[in-house]
């Protein structure tokens, strides 16, 4: 009880922070929202976006790889009345007002000490005590200023379904199978706006879009033994458990009725127990799941997970123009662009996992990596990363590295969610790591990344090992 009270006066101070700049945003004639290039940062840029258009105010949208000091000066030299930074820019809010921005600034990276530069607003988790890797989003920033923009109360909450895209594209809900702290409010306002619907699940992924046996084939978290890769096995299964496949086309999770759902859910716990894994892997084929009511279903966009994974695929490729159109409701040319980037996407990921698994994990004292060298875009290296765990080793986190275009090496990190309760900062190790070798990093505890030089990638390796080693006490 006393927790959801201080969750709800949290939320109330953030929305208090976000009416801030109101008036100041108002009275602009030219804005800029400068958003992050993943779909979080796709969805936070359409909330602000929408929240702007409704008001009838002119913007125009920008998206970076990260907010560094060029990052910065391209921004200032725009010279617009005011800057709307969302899913970025916590971490720099002195070098903003250094150069004398207007700026609005809703993220939920973790603040840099700003000494006394005063944004107009800065909305931010963690400035309220609460944790920006699980609690809320960039996206779920956003919708605090969209709703404190809006003509009337409630006249915004419609897009907090695109915040929870944004959560879950953050991978805020996998911790604990759901959202949790501010992201439920969120939900809640969602929901009562009757954009959303939750409700527990099977947490695969593909619901809405995959053939049945399709979704269990690629099922890999839990790794489902005779069943994950192995598509005659997933047929038999569902046959065996009385499932007709198809109808006119190849069934989905979404086109069978409740019976059909249950039943293959308990074929599939019995299956996983009988295979020897454990109850707390197995639930989590088990969670909440995402629906967006005003979406088709069979749609991509129809479920948060698939949504979020189709401006993953438009954005880290350079196409994030393409990702916010989907966002601000294209159904046509737009979204057709989305869909095929999403297959070519697809590929990349499988090619990227069949490379780690070839070139092998090394691994260290408390971390393990990868140097993917120039084989995987280093804007889906973290993805990668993120999936190797399915044949890594889940007591250290992973890092990968790829060359970036530029020629410097980018890292990706990951962990797992039982290495964070164990201690693991994946940001603080970053930033501390890259710091020290001349590059920069951050993120959030379970997630994060670095730019660093690359001739110092052992060093920079050694001084990783050495921190996460004192992060999860194992010196
Ligand atoms: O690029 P990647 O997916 O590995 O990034 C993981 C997280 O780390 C993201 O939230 C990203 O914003 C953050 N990051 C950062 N500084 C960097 C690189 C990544 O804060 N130099
Ligand atoms: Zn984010």
């Amino acid at each position: 009880m006393q927790q959801i009270q201080e969750t709800a006066a949290k939320f109330d101070e953030l929305s208090r922070r976000a009416v801030e700049p109101v008036e100041l945003i108002k009275s602009s004639k030219d804005l800029l929202v400068v958003s992050h290039v993943d779909a979080d940062g796709l969805t936070s840029a359409a909330i602000i976006c929408t929240a702007l258009d409704r008001c009838g105010l002119a913007y125009r949208p920008m998206f970076f790889r990260q907010l560094d000091q060029t990052a910065l000066d391209e921004v200032s030299d725009q010279g617009t009345d005011m800057v709307i930074f969302t899913d970025l820019g916590s971490g720099m809010i002195r070098q903003i007002c250094d150069l004398g921005i207007t700026a609005a600034v809703a993220d939920h990276h973790k603040p840099a000490p700003p000494g006394d530069a005063r944004p107009a607003a800065h909305i931010n988790p963690h400035l309220v005590g609460a944790d920006g890797a699980t609690q809320m989003s960039g996206a779920g920033a956003a919708l605090l200023l969209a709703r404190a923009l809006a003509a009337a109360p409630g006249g915004n909450d419609d897009l907090a379904a695109l915040a929870v895209v944004g959560a879950v594209g953050d991978l805020q809900d996998m911790a604990q199978g759901q959202l949790v702290g501010l992201n439920r409010q969120i939900l809640q306002i969602g929901s009562a706006a009757g954009a959303l619907s939750f409700s527990r699940d099977i947490k695969l992924f593909g619901r809405q879009t995959r053939p049945v046996y399709k979704m269990l084939e690629y099922c890999q978290d839990p790794y489902l033994p005779g069943l994950s890769g192995n598509e005659d096995a997933c047929i038999a299964f569902l046959k065996e458990t009385g499932i007709r496949l198809s109808g006119e086309r190849w069934r989905r999770w979404v086109d069978l009725n409740l019976e059909e759902r249950a039943a293959i859910v308990t074929a599939l716990l019995r299956k996983g127990l009988r295979s020897g894994i454990s109850h707390v892997r197995l639930e989590r084929l088990i969670g909440e799941v995402y629906v967006l009511l005003a979406e088709t279903e069979g749609t991509e966009t129809r479920d948060a997970s698939e949504y979020s994974t189709l401006l993953n695929a438009t954005a880290r490729y350079g196409h994030a123009e393409v990702g916010l159109k989907v966002c601000m409701g294209d159904r046509e040319a737009g979204f057709s662009e989305a869909q095929r980037l999403l297959a070519q996407h697809r590929q990349n990921l499988v090619n990227g996992l069949k490379l780690v698994a070839e070139r092998g994990i090394t691994p260290m004292k408390s971390i393990q990596y990868f140097d993917a060298g120039d084989a995987i875009l280093d804007t889906i290296v973290g993805i990668v990363a993120g999936m190797s765990f399915q044949m890594a080793d889940r007591s250290r986190p992973i890092l990968a590295f790829a060359r970036t275009a530029e020629g410097e090496l980018k890292v990706s990190a990951r962990g797992t969610q039982d290495l964070v309760r164990s201690g693991l900062d994946l940001a603080d190790a970053l930033s501390r790591a890259a710091g020290a070798v001349g590059g920069v990093g951050g993120g959030h505890n379970v997630a994060a990344g670095a730019t660093i030089p690359p001739q110092v990638k052992e060093e920079f390796l050694a001084i990783m090992d050495s921190v996460v080693s004192q992060q999860l006490s194992r010196e």
